[in-house]
């Protein structure tokens, strides 16, 4: 048995939360492999929509396991938030919710040395969500963190007291520093670290290669995108931690040979939220457009989503770097009112014509745009690809050629069920 992958292919928010629960069924464990909660994963269903930061988005799915894995880090007080919104929501999950023992913890102070960072970059900050994440990974490549492993042991309040004073040490060397009550924050976490005590701590890169070796299905939920890899994205406007499908094998703990289907998720155009590089990025009326019909808005922070057309050079980089062998269109529905469709095929870099993603993708890269003709009606009643509209199917066919995977399942609005699939996922 091998782990599918489903995984962003542009900054973020492509959607990867109603895809990994719309296939979830197909599957008997949904694990996350990186990130925090600076991820927002919206599930809309039964009229109801939900956002998950860390806990897994297969969790709405009776019986299916979900696992956080080592390569996650955990703020204890807002994953207690998160427990309590599908407590209120009736979700049994106590028995199939799972964390690694080796998931690293996300401190108070992490979050303080992320809003001081932030403050001290000024203009060119990277626009943090400001969830500790930059911070807790440092201090993980640093070797000072401590782990869900760590919470039952006697030393533990010592060692959270070290990592402390470490970063108020840090602090220190700061100008300015942003309000922040530390002792309030402190109080929220250890409180949720009692909470977090609830949820079985496991040895999960024997968890996940015991259940591979018992035949069970595994579904690897990427979070944030690829363009946001801390090797290979916009650097430094970029997260840390390895988003691709490498990052799989590291935060999980399962070897290269294990990964089978590697589903890639692309809106139908592009967003970004923060700072940082963005070439199709669009700051008339038709960005406006995309921004409003897509209600693009970060699912985590609020802030609105800088919007543009889709980037095939760009998505062809990351398709690469992922080994994509499905493409996942979401959104689709927000073009129905464009009447041209844009998308950039090439890049003119110092007057050469390339499809290769610079070193800095700055304002020396200048796009080049095919046009596509709008298809300006609604999708709602369409079930399958042979029911798209005419000007729709030659769009997707055009994308499919030019990035050379096909495209197996179309998103067609926020709901579970507003979905074309011909994917072989099979069940
Ligand atoms: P994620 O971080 O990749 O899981 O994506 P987010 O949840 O942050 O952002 C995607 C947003 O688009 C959410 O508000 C979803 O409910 C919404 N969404 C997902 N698919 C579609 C779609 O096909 N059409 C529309 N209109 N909205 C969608
Ligand atoms: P999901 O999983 C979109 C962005 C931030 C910022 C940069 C670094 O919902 O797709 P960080 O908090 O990691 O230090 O921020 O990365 N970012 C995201 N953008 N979706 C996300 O997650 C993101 N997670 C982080 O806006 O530019
Ligand atoms: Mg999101």
């Amino acid at each position: 048995m091998k782990i599918d992958v489903i995984l962003g292919l542009q900054w973020g928010d492509e959607g990867k939360g109603k895809i990994v629960d719309y296939l979830a069924n197909r599957y008997d464990v949904v694990a996350r492999f990186q990130g925090g909660p600076n991820a927002g994963h919206t599930l809309v269903f039964d009229g109801a929509k939900y956002v998950l930061h860390t806990i897994p988005s297969g969790v709405f799915r009776a019986d299916l396991v979900n696992l956080i894995g080592n390569g996650v880090v955990i703020d204890p007080a807002t994953f207690k938030k998160e427990m309590g919104k599908l407590d209120e929501a009736g979700v049994e999950y106590k028995s199939r919710l799972f964390v690694s023992k080796k998931a690293h913890l996300i401190l108070p102070t992490h979050r303080l040395l992320d809003a001081t960072s932030e403050l001290a970059k000024g203009k060119d900050k990277i626009g943090s969500t400001l969830r500790g994440i930059g911070p807790t990974y440092m201090d993980r490549t640093g070797r000072n963190s401590i782990r869900v492993g760590d919470i039952t042991k006697p030393d533990f309040q010592a060692r959270y007291q070290a990592l402390k004073d470490k970063h108020m040490r840090i602090m220190k060397g700061y100008e300015e520093h942003p309000e922040f009550d530390l002792a309030a924050e402190e109080a929220k976490f250890f409180d949720g670290l009692e909470n977090l005590k609830s949820i079985t701590a496991v040895d999960s890169e024997y968890f996940v290669n015991r259940c591979i070796r018992n035949g069970k299905r595994i579904l690897a939920e990427g979070a944030q995108g690829s363009m946001l890899d801390v090797d290979f994205g916009t650097y430094p406007f970029v997260t840390s931690s390895n988003t691709i499908t490498a990052g799989v094998c590291t935060g999980l703990g399962v070897s290269p040979d294990k990964i089978g289907e590697v589903i890639g998720i692309t809106k139908a155009y592009c967003t970004r939220v923060g700072g940082g590089p963005f070439p199709t990025e669009l700051h008339d009326e038709v960005g406006e457009k995309l921004r409003k019909e897509g209600q693009e808005f970060g699912a985590t922070t609020g802030r609105p989503r800088r919007c543009g057309w889709i980037d095939l050079p760009q998505l062809k980089y990351t398709i690469m770097l992922n080994g994509v062998t499905q493409l996942v269109l979401t959104k689709i529905d927000v073009l129905n009112i464009f009447d041209e469709i844009k998308a950039a095929t090439t890049y003119i870099i110092d007057g050469e014509s390339t499809d290769q993603v610079p070193y800095e993708m700055d304002e020396g890269v200048e796009p080049v745009y095919s046009s596509y003709k709008g298809w300006a009606t609604g999708l709602e009643n369409v079930k399958t690809f042979e029911q798209l509209p005419a000007a729709a199917a030659s769009y997707i066919s055009a994308l499919e050629k030019e990035l050379g995977v096909a495209v197996t399942m179309v998103s067609t609005g926020p709901d579970r069920t507003e979905l074309i699939d011909r994917s072989t996922v099979s069940i």
